[in-house]
C-alpha cells in the first residue's frame, strides 16, 4: 500500500496552495442554484412560538429537561437559538430528514405519517436552512451526523462542506440497510445508504467504537506468541513515512532511519523498549515494534457499517413507524460522539429513536418532528416500548404513477428474511421515559389533544 506524506510537510506549491487560511469555511467551488438565500437572511427566520403540553417538572421550565416539540423543525430551531442552555451547547445532532423519495410514508395501522416530496434545488434549500440553524445550536467540540440516500447525499456533502468547512469532514459512512432483495431492475442490488459525519471544530467528543475480537481474527491479525509470557503480537515498522532533522532522525544502534523516513521514537524510547522486549530482532538484524493483542481495546470500527439493518427479522421490536431506524445504529452514534450528560438533538425525531436511546445511554435530549404521528408514536414508545415485528411488512403509497414498481418496493425497510437478532441489543427492557417536557407551535397545538389525553392516561 502506498503511503503518502502529509501536504504541510511536502515542498513547494501544493503546500501553500492548501494552507489553512484557504481550508476555512469557504470552499473554492461553489454551490450556486435556485432560490439560495443568503445565510444571514436564515439566522433571521422568524422565531417559533411553543405552548407547553405537558411537562414531568412543576417547575415552569427546567434548564436540563429534555424536550420534545411539535411544528417545524425550522422556527422552533430558531427559537432555541434564543435559548443560552441550547445555543452552542448541543454535543450530538444526528437527523435523518426525508431523502426526497416523492413518496407519502404511512404507519404499520395505515395512518399517513408523513410527506417526503421536496425534490431537487427545493429539498436542497430545505436541508440547508437547517443545518445552517443547527451548526449555531451546535458546541464547538460537537458532531453532526446527517443520514441520506444516493438521491441526495451528493448534493448535501457540498452544501455540508460549505456550512461546516471541508476540514470537518469525518467520515462518509455506508450502512447495510436491509438484506439483498430479489431485484428486477438491471442495475446491482441497493442495500447501502449513507451517513454524513462532521464535527464542528478539529477538538471534539470522539469515544473510539470498537468491535470485540473474535478467536479467528485475533490470531489472524497477531499471529506471532511470545515464548517468554504466552502474549500474543504482530510486528509492525517501527520507522515512518517523513525525514526529520530531529532525534527522530539521528542513528539508532549505529543503523539510519531508511531514506525518506524517521523512527517513530526517539533513541533513548527505543532503548526502553528493547530492554522491556517490546522490539523484535530479525536474523539479519532489522528491527520491528511488537504490538500485543492484550494492549487493544478492540477492532477499530470502520465506516462500512454491515450490523444495523432496519427491521430485518420478525423477533425485532418496532414502533411500526416508517423508515424507523435500528437503535443500536443510534447506541453506536451517541456513544462514539457524546458523553452521559450531553445534549443530543434530533430535529426528524420521526419514532423517537434517537430520543429513547439518548435516554437509555443517560444523554439529555431534544426532539422535534411535525407529524402528529411521530409524536404519538413517540410517545407510545416512551410508555409502552416496541412490538415484536411479525408478519407486518410495511406498506407506502408512492404517489407518481410513473415510479416502477421495483423502485416502491425498494422504499420498504422490512424484510422478512430470518436473520439472527443483536444479542447485544440494549433495547429489550421497557422502562417508561417521562422525564421530558411536550412542547407544540402555538397554531396546532390542538391537534394534539387526543394525543396528550392519551399519555395522561398512560402516566
Ligand atoms: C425519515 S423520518 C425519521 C425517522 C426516525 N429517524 C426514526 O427512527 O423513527 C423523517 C421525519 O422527519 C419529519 N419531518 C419532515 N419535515 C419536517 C419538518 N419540516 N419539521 C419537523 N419534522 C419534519 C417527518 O415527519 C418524519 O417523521
Amino acid at each position: 500500500m502506498a503511503t503518502g506524506i502529509p501536504k504541510t510537510q511536502s515542498q513547494g506549491q501544493a503546500a501553500s496552495h492548501f494552507s489553512d487560511s484557504k481550508l476555512n469555511n469557504n470552499l473554492d467551488a461553489c454551490f450556486l442554484y435556485p432560490g439560495k438565500m443568503p445565510a444571514s437572511e436564515i439566522l433571521k427566520t422568524d422565531r417559533a412560538k411553543c405552548v407547553k403540553l405537558w411537562s414531568k417538572s412543576e417547575q415552569p421550565s427546567l434548564a436540563n429537561e429534555n424536550c420534545l416539540y411539535y411544528g417545524d423543525n425550522l422556527p422552533i430551531l430558531a427559537s432555541l437559538m434564543e435559548d443560552n442552555a441550547v445555543k452552542g451547547q448541543v454535543k450530538l445532532i444526528y437527523i435523518d430528514p426525508p431523502f426526497a423519495t416523492k413518496s407519502v410514508f404511512q404507519s404499520r395501522s395505515q395512518t399517513d405519517a408523513y410527506s417526503d416530496l421536496l425534490s431537487g434545488n427545493n429539498y436542497i434549500e430545505f436541508i440547508r436552512q437547517r443545518l445552517i440553524l443547527l451548526r449555531e445550536l451546535l458546541a464547538e467540540d460537537g458532531s453532526i451526523y446527517v443520514h441520506l440516500d444516493e438521491n441526495m447525499a451528493f448534493y448535501i456533502k457540498v452544501i455540508m462542506d460549505e456550512i461546516f468547512g471541508q476540514r470537518n469532514f469525518r467520515n462518509w459512512i455506508t450502512r447495510k440497510k436491509c438484506n439483498p432483495k430479489n431485484y428486477t431492475r438491471k442495475t446491482y442490488g441497493n442495500v447501502s445508504d449513507f451517513i454524513l459525519f462532521y464535527t464542528k471544530s478539529d477538538i471534539y467528543v470522539w469515544n473510539r467504537p470498537v468491535e470485540e475480537w473474535t478467536d479467528l481474527r485475533a490470531n489472524k491479525e497477531y499471529e506471532y506468541l511470545e515464548k517468554e509470557t504466552g502474549r500474543r503480537y504482530k510486528k509492525v515498522p517501527i520507522h515512518a513515512p517523513g525525514a526529520r532533522n530531529g532525534e527522530t532522525g539521528k542513528p539508532w544502534r549505529g543503523m539510519n532511519p531508511p531514506p525518506g523516513k524517521h523512527w517513530q521514537y526517539p533513541p533513548k524510547t527505543l532503548d526502553e523498549m528493547d530492554a522491556r522486549g517490546e522490539i523484535y530482532w530479525s536474523a539479519t538484524g532489522n528491527p520491528r515494534r511488537k504490538i500485543y493483542l492484550d494492549s487493544s481495546s478492540g477492532i477499530p470500527v470502520q465506516d462500512i457499517w454491515l450490523e444495523f439493518r432496519d427491521a430485518y427479522n420478525q423477533n425485532i421490536k418496532i414502533t411500526g413507524y416508517p423508515t424507523e431506524k435500528n437503535p443500536d445504529l443510534l447506541a453506536r452514534i451517541i456513544q462514539g460522539s457524546s458523553n452521559p450528560g450531553d445534549l443530543v438533538l434530533d430535529c426528524f425525531a420521526g419514532s423517537g429513536t434517537t430520543l429513547s436511546v439518548a435516554s437509555e445511554l443517560g444523554r439529555r435530549w431534544i426532539g422535534i418532528d411535525n407529524s402528529s404521528e411521530a409524536i404519538a408514536t413517540t410517545l407510545r414508545r416512551f410508555a409502552k416500548g416496541c412490538d415484536r415485528m411479525g408478519d407486518f411488512v410495511s406498506q407506502q403509497a408512492s404517489l407518481q404513477d410513473n415510479l416502477p414498481d421495483t423502485e416502491s418496493r425498494q422504499l420498504s425497510l422490512f424484510n422478512l428474511e430470518e436473520s439472527r437478532l443483536s444479542p447485544e441489543s440494549i433495547h429489550e427492557k421497557n422502562e417508561m421515559i417521562n422525564d421530558f417536557a411536550l412542547y407544540a407551535v402555538e397554531a396546532r397545538a390542538w391537534e394534539l389533544e387526543e394525543i396528550q389525553k392519551q399519555w395522561i392516561e398512560w402516566q
